[in-house]
């Protein structure tokens, strides 16, 4: 039971490079960008406009977003944590504000330094600034399969916040494995009691590849009617406050599995793996993709 169509939405400059210890600079990531941009990926999310204290791999949020080529038809999105967050991603005129807060209290708290009840009246106000500027406003949910400081998350606690974000006014909302820790069994749990209550056009799933599940769990997901799913070119990225997860599902490694599958994206595969060869030299070291390291499109 698989869709016809897919879109696959490239976080490779922002959740892959916020963990990376290597600074890249400035002028190589909006190289990088514009190479992602001709790959036919219809949205990139490209900074995050955190506090760079906190995340100083992205600390130049505003010149990347301000120094990129916009092309028509692509969605420029970023990571907002706040109101300060907001005022500089305006500034800089990305299309999406992407708000994110975590299913979990414990992950919550030291990612983004609040209780999630505290964090709720925060990015309501977010989300409604943002609208009323014109841009499109994401979500995300992070610990939706398990938690790196408290285990297992309750489904209560991710249906809550799910529930307060769509209120907030965000058109899609992501959900996020952000320790790589989800199976297919679980996904599909989850997915059922989420679908009852959330249309699956306005669901995606972020799913960190830490054990290896990550394809196996988009398509579980793909069987249940979602077609929307995040990936990061060379499998690149995890959250720095979230102990030992790494890269996102390489985009390059999901294009292959769907190009091969006969189900449209969209993409071009050998821009995509040129894409991914430009961020692994920068980077420095062999990344986690399968298809960048195998060298070629066969
Ligand atoms: P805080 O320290 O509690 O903030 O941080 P505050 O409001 O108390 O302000 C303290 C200082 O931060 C002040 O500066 C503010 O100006 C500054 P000071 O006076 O000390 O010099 N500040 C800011 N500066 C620039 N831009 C801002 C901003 N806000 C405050 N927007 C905050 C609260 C949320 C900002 C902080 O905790 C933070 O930046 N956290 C970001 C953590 C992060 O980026 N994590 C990774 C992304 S989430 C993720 O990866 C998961 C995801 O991929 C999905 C998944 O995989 O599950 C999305
Ligand atoms: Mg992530």
């Amino acid at each position: 039971n698989w869709p016809a169509s897919v879109t696959i939405k490239e976080v490779g400059p922002r959740d892959g490079l916020q963990n990376e210890k290597v600074f890249v600079s400035t002028e190589d990531k909006i190289a990088w960008i514009n190479e992602l941009s001709g790959t036919g990926m219809k949205s990139i999310e490209i900074t995050s406009f955190v506090n760079p204290k906190w995340i100083p791999a992205l600390a130049d949020a505003a010149e990347v977003a301000k120094g990129i080529e916009r092309v028509p038809g692509i969605v420029y999105s970023a990571l907002v944590p706040n109101r300060q967050g907001l005022e500089r991603a305006l500034e800089a005129d990305v299309d999406e504000a992407a708000v994110f807060m975590s299913a979990s209290e414990t992950h919550n708290q030291r990612n983004i330094n609040k209780s999630v009840s505290d964090t709720f009246p925060i990015l309501r106000e977010v989300a409604q600034e943002a609208l009323s500027a014109g841009k499109s406003v994401r979500g995300y949910v992070s610990t939706v399969f398990g938690c790196p400081y408290e285990g297992a998350v309750s489904i209560d606690g991710v249906i809550r916040v799910s529930e307060t974000l769509f209120d907030m006014g965000i058109g899609e909302l992501s959900l996020g494995d952000t320790i790589g820790i989800a199976n297919p069994k679980q996904v599909q749990g989850v997915l059922e009691l989420l679908l009852k209550r959330f249309d699956a056009k306005k669901l995606a799933l972020h799913f960190h590849d830490t054990r290896g599940t990550a394809l196996a769990n988009i398509l579980v997901s793909m069987d249940m009617g979602i077609t929307t799913f995040d990936a990061s070119v060379g499998g690149l990225g995890g959250c720095p406050y979230a102990p030992g997860a790494s890269g996102n599902v390489a985009s390059e490694d999901l294009l292959y599995m769907l190009d091969a599958m006969g189900i449209q994206t969209g993409v071009n595969r050998e821009k995509l793996l040129s894409a991914a060869r430009f961020i692994q030299e920068k980077i420095g070291r062999a990344l986690p993709s399968r298809n960048l390291q195998i060298g070629s499109s066969n």
